[in-house]
């Protein structure tokens, strides 16, 4: 078993689509391991995305990401940072695939449903960003 991090960001919440979101998740295999709601402040949103700080939408993905709460959620399945990709679809729905979770709720490019790590590498440090130790023993 893999285990990676997804986060249902806040235009998802705000839509009201976080359960159908969890829903396709668990339809996909998923199992929750960890997750909480949380309405992340300036800091921790720009601390989340820094690997992004010199893009040009950095100062707009953390409004965005703050603008109101999201639940993040440590995942777990047999291959699940590929695995999760795939399920979530392209960044831009525009070019996602049909059935993929952005093509089926993001709203553009930047409010696109849900964020999930591109690495295992990146999944433990973004599962530890957000879940202490002790929430994914057990
Ligand atoms: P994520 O990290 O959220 O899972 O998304 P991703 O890997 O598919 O895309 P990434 O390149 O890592 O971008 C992170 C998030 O920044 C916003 N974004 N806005 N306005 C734009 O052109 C633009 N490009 C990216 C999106 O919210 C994207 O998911
Ligand atoms: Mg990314």
């Amino acid at each position: 078993m893999e285990r990676t991090l997804t986060i249902i960001k806040p235009d998802s919440v705000a839509a009201g689509n976080a359960g159908k979101i969890l829903a396709h998740l668990e339809a996909e295999g998923f199992q929750v391991v960890a997750m909480r709601r949380l309405h992340m402040n300036e800091a921790q949103a720009r601390a989340f995305y820094e690997v992004h700080k010199e893009r040009p939408f950095y100062d707009d993905l953390v409004a965005f990401m703050t603008s109101g709460p999201c639940i993040p959620i440590a995942l777990e399945r047999d291959a699940a940072v590929g695995y999760l990709r795939q399920v979530m679809g392209a960044t831009n729905p525009e070019e996602a695939e049909g059935g993929t979770i952005r093509k089926l709720y993001a709203t553009n490019v930047e409010r696109n449903a849900i964020h999930g790590s591109d690495s295992q590498e990146n999944a433990a440090i973004e599962t530890a960003f957000f879940f202490a130790r002790a929430d994914l023993l057990g």
